[in-house]
């Protein structure tokens, strides 16, 4: 949710932000703002819409000189979409200026007693009353400096926030705090950034420090002081970032979505890669280290995620329960986190987030370890919450996911987990040559993949074929089942046409009702142990008239027979193929959007990191 960036330094502030605002648009792109301090006076603007919209009123950017700055990407939570929304956000007198992602939950007390005061709110936000608050302390501690006032304001603020704050009588000062959305700080030489994720200031440095839940930073352009709330000194380590601004881009594809489909036999390659030994048929995880043990000796798993995350951990309860017989047990993170889950001896919580910052995933996983349960991670994004604080993690090393549809973090998730089965299952009952051999297949999984996404074109085709319908089903049995799911959240995401995802064995217990010519099925019938059942609920489907896209494996005539429009795809072990039967479905939705004219990358009302509950 939200994007936020921050500038102090020997440039202009200005270019940096926009150009910052513009890598973290897939944040939140309902509307956008910035404020650049000049000569004790600030100068904002905000718009509705995307950057662009931004971009076009600040066409003379040039002409600010000012090098100290903020910005914001919006995804609405208080307040309409409008440009009085929109932030930065400021006090009474026009002085302090703040950029939030977040959400304050004791807006309503706080705004009625700032008002009570006598100060004027213009927004509906909960963000306005911070810029009040600090003026207010302000009027209150006037012996204490900007970082005092930003520090009190904060320490009365009940909910989540990472934001950055200049002050127009404080040319040299840039603030920044954090509590449960994520930010880290850019270091360069004479300058600092603030940002919401590394792509925002990936093009100055690769040098970062996170900081943590209740850190405030105060930066000049030379000097930075990290302290908590009560003003005691953090030590903080600094990081270099491993992937590179290309990796961040587009190439040559029209959309990061399609790119990001495209890479995914290079993703499992890299999310694979030194995992695999295949003298003992086993798997290893340098990041699990001595935590290895405790994922071998566990008695249950519990796996919590939400959306794609989630789905790929319900192909992993599928692998483990099978091969490693291991009792598995998996929840949305926003039911995991409220529901009471009843916690044993012998759990592990397994966590899986793509950005390491949902957080849903990021206050189940405190939950668990609140209650004494070993928390390991599944993350893409190094460094990044999640991953920080579980006790030990696997990362996928697939590169940034910038497409808002998760596709290659979905494969790559799918992957780790096999390897995970293979590691637990060899030290229970799994014998050498079953590890051998899903390692071996494992292993060929990239290559299916490209001989997959060469049928993009007859993919697109059967997309425009079927424009004109507004509901689909997605119907997958066992290991097909999750990735039915995955489908249909991929169609409706991007595109917006109903779409709904279901074991097929199901489909009698209600949702068949809704079958007729004006409702199609993508069913995943593959040559595998649910193959003939698969049939079956296809032949019930075509009894009532309902068009049928299969997903079936090469060389299938039966099925293809019996479907309106095949996709054919390799055949691997059963456990395995949820990996090559998710690309036809993502393919099909980037397809299906792209022909209805969404904007894939940024589909209407979604962010990439779901930052607030
Ligand atoms: O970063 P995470 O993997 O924790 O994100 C979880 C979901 O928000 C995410 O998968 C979401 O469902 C995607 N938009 C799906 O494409």
């Amino acid at each position: 949710m939200c994007g936020i960036i921050g500038y102090i330094g020997n440039k202009k502030a200005l270019p940096i932000i926009l150009d910052g605002l513009r890598r973290m648009e897939y944040r939140g792109y309902d509307s956008a703002g910035i404020a650049v301090l000049e000569r004790e006076s600030v100068f904002s603007q905000k718009s509705v819409g995307q950057i662009g919209r931004l971009q076009e009123k600040l066409h003379d950017a040039d002409t600010h000189g000012g090098t100290i700055g903020i910005g914001h990407t919006r995804w609405a939570t208080h307040g309409g979409v409008t440009v009085e929304n929109a932030h930065p956000h400021t006090d009474c007198t026009g002085a302090i200026w703040v950029v939030h992602n977040g959400i304050i939950e004791n807006e309503r007390e706080l705004k009625d007693e700032l008002q009570s005061l006598g100060h004027v709110f213009r927004s509906e936000t909960d963000t306005e009353t911070l810029p009040h608050l600090i003026e207010e302390m302000e009027k209150k501690y006037p012996e204490e400096n900007l970082a005092g006032h930003v520090r009190r304001a904060l320490l009365r603020i009940k909910g989540t926030y990472g934001i950055a704050v200049i002050h127009a009588s404080h040319p040299d000062m840039l603030i920044a705090a954090r509590n449960f959305s994520p930010l880290l700080l850019g270091i360069g030489t004479g300058e600092y950034f603030i940002a919401s994720d590394a792509s925002a200031i990936l093009a100055y440095t690769d040098r970062v420090i996170y900081l943590d839940d209740g850190e405030l930073a105060i930066l000049t352009p030379n000097t930075r002081e990290i302290t908590n709330l009560q003003n005691v000194p953090s030590k903080k380590d600094t990081h270099t970032i491993e992937w590179s601004l290309e990796d961040a881009g587009k190439k040559e594809y029209p959309h990061f979505m399609l790119k990001e489909i495209f890479e995914e036999p290079a993703a499992i390659e890299n999310s694979i890669r030194g995992r695999i030994i295949a003298d003992t048929g086993q798997a290893k995880f340098g990041g699990l280290s001595e935590h290895g043990k405790v994922m071998q000796e566990t008695k249950r798993i519990l796996i919590v995620a939400c959306g794609t995350a989630y789905f790929a951990g319900r192909v992993g309860e599928y692998l483990i329960e099978e091969y490693a017989g291991i009792p598995v047990e998996v929840d949305i993170a926003s039911e995991f986190r409220y529901r009471k889950p009843v916690f044993r001896q012998g759990d592990v919580c397994l966590v899986i987030s793509q950005s390491g910052e949902t957080a849903d995933t990021l206050a189940a996983l405190r939950e668990a370890k609140a209650k004494g349960i070993p928390v390991i991670g599944i993350v893409n994004v190094v460094g990044s919450t999640i991953a920080r604080e579980t006790d030990a993690g696997i990362y996928q090393h697939i590169g940034p996911e910038m497409g808002v549809a998760s596709t290659k973090a979905f494969t790559s998730q799918v992957a780790i987990l096999a390897l995970l089965t293979v590691l637990l299952g060899r030290s229970r009952e799994m014998s050498f040559d079953t590890g051998r051999r899903m390692l071996q297949e494992i292993e060929k999984i990239p290559e299916h993949m490209r001989h997959t996404l060469l049928q993009s074109t007859h993919i697109r085709h059967i997309a425009k074929k079927y424009q004109p319908y507004r509901n689909f089903l997605f119907l997958g049995r066992k290991y097909q089942m999750p990735v039915a799911c995955e489908g249909a959240l991929k169609l409706k995401e991007i595109s917006y046409v109903h779409a709904e995802g279901y074991g097929a064995g199901e489909l009698k217990h209600g949702s068949i009702a809704m079958i007729d010519k004006d409702f199609p099925s993508i069913c995943i019938v593959l040559r595998d142990s649910m193959r003939e059942k698969m049939i079956s609920n296809i032949q019930e489907i075509k009894a009532r008239n309902g068009p049928i896209i299969a997903i079936a494996t090469e060389g299938d005539s039966e099925v293809a027979s019996i479907a309106d429009d095949v996709i054919f795809i390799p055949e691997t072990l059963e456990a395995l193929s949820p990996m090559i039967s998710a690309v036809p479905l993502q393919l099909f939705a980037y397809h299906f959007g792209v022909l209805a004219g969404c904007d894939v990358d940024k589909p209407r009302n979604l962010a990439k990191s779901v930052t607030v509950e």
